[in-house]
């Protein structure tokens, strides 16, 4: 590769990473990238680093538009170690360049590397740095993703470096949507952007909504927006930021999304006829089993659906490991606006649907009573009342969707 020009003298330095499927624990079956932007100016800046791995191929990308050692200026947007742990390898490289980052940034950046040489400027929301032709804007996003997130704004080119936020974790021999959409598709890079906005910012669909608001109260206007995984953002930004804006606002699909697992199949037996049960009250279902399918992608199918099932077999009085691990990881996401039930198989004593309720309660999340407890393995008439059950619940799902 070598880098990729955005708009008049804006390059993409990144680094693409084909073969990465977990990414902190996150299931990244299409790979990503690793997104960083020089801008060739009287002061050359450069906007991000690289994961370390990719250090040698983002200075090769730098060397490919300029001596790395004529960077007058590093922008750190964002502390994770994706973004910033080849700041040392590129500060060695420059080292009276002038880094800016915020406050929290700093304070992470101290954590992580010794910083006593490096000339640290702190910056807030509203702060400017005229690096010649262009100025460019800071405009700090706490919690979104981290404490110390912050995205900067090329005024003269209407370019948002978004940093995580309208990311994707895609890896592409081509950098933009345009050309996305040609070799791939529009419906791919959506569920792409739906994937990263469910497992990474579904908690913060507040900050985002206001986040967005305080941008448009700026007035920024946005021709591009660039972030720091996947594809950018060149020919329709606005397609990215009203799909935010939807996600944030709980739009989301008339659909049941049943997500189980099972022991000896007696669970998975009855999610036939639930799921018949819920498509003839007209409403869409996919069915998803849990240790078939990788966590992520489970999460992203919880979050397309406005309802959701939950089957598990009851193990030694609690819910099956899987089911358990599942709730766990969703609760830390925070949903909301979801309306959830559950049903499940048991042997002795049951339990594991009982407690797949308290965990609904405690995300606070509408619930969907009684749920379905089976005896061994589902007879004839039990699966009449999976059926029922089914459609039931499909009834609630389209009344509790009204009110969005
Ligand atoms: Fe892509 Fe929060 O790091």
């Amino acid at each position: 590769m070598k880098a990729v020009e955005l708009k008049n003298g804006i390059y993409w330095v990144g680094a693409i990473d084909w073969a990465v499927r977990d990414f902190h624990g996150y299931e990244t079956p299409r790979g990503t990238t690793y997104n960083n932007y020089l801008i060739m100016d009287e002061e050359i800046t450069l906007l991000d680093t690289v994961k370390y791995d990719f250090s040698d191929i983002t200075i090769k990308n730098i060397r490919s538009v300029v001596d790395p050692s004529k960077i007058r200026n590093v922008v750190i947007n964002h502390i994770e170690n994706d973004h910033v742990t080849s700041i040392d390898k590129i500060m060695d490289l420059t080292p009276n360049a002038a880094i800016y980052i915020t406050e929290k940034g700093k304070k992470g950046l101290d954590r992580f590397f010794d910083t006593s040489k490096w000339n640290i400027k702190i910056v807030k929301t509203g702060d400017t740095l005229n690096i010649g032709r262009r100025t460019l804007l800071f405009i700090e996003t706490p919690m979104l993703h981290w404490p110390d997130s912050m995205m900067t704004y090329i005024k003269e080119e209407k370019i948002l470096i978004s940093q995580d936020a309208f990311g994707q974790h895609i890896a592409s021999a081509v950098r933009f949507d345009d050309e996305f959409i040609t070799c791939q598709s529009m419906s791919e890079l959506e569920d792409a952007v739906i994937d990263y906005y469910a497992n990474i910012l579904m908690p913060f669909g507040q900050l985002i909504k206001a986040k967005i608001a305080d941008i448009q109260k700026l007035g920024l206007e946005i021709e591009m927006i660039a972030p720091d995984h996947g594809i950018i953002w060149k020919a329709n930004p606005q397609k990215v930021l009203q799909m935010y804006l939807d996600m944030a606002n709980s739009k989301t699909n008339l659909s049941v999304s049943i997500i189980y697992d099972t022991m000896w199949h007696s669970t998975e037996q009855m999610t036939l006829p639930i799921m018949q049960g819920i498509k003839d009250e007209g409403v869409e279902c996919k069915v998803i089993k849990l240790r078939a399918t990788p966590m992520s992608i489970a999460i992203k199918e919880f979050w397309k659906s406005r309802g959701c099932l939950i089957g598990t077999p009851t193990l030694n009085n609690i819910m099956y490991p899987s089911v358990a691990h599942f709730l766990t990881h969703l609760r830390g996401l925070r949903p909301k606006n979801r309306i959830v039930g559950a049903f499940g198989s048991y042997g002795w004593g049951g339990g594991a649907v009982k407690e797949a309720y308290e965990d609904f309660k405690r995300m606070g999340l509408e619930i969907f009573e009684p749920g379905l407890q089976i005896l061994f393995k589902p007879s004839f008439e039990d699966e009449t009342k999976c059926y029922e059950f089914g459609k039931e619940f499909a009834k609630k799902v389209k009344e509790y969707h009204q009110k969005f």
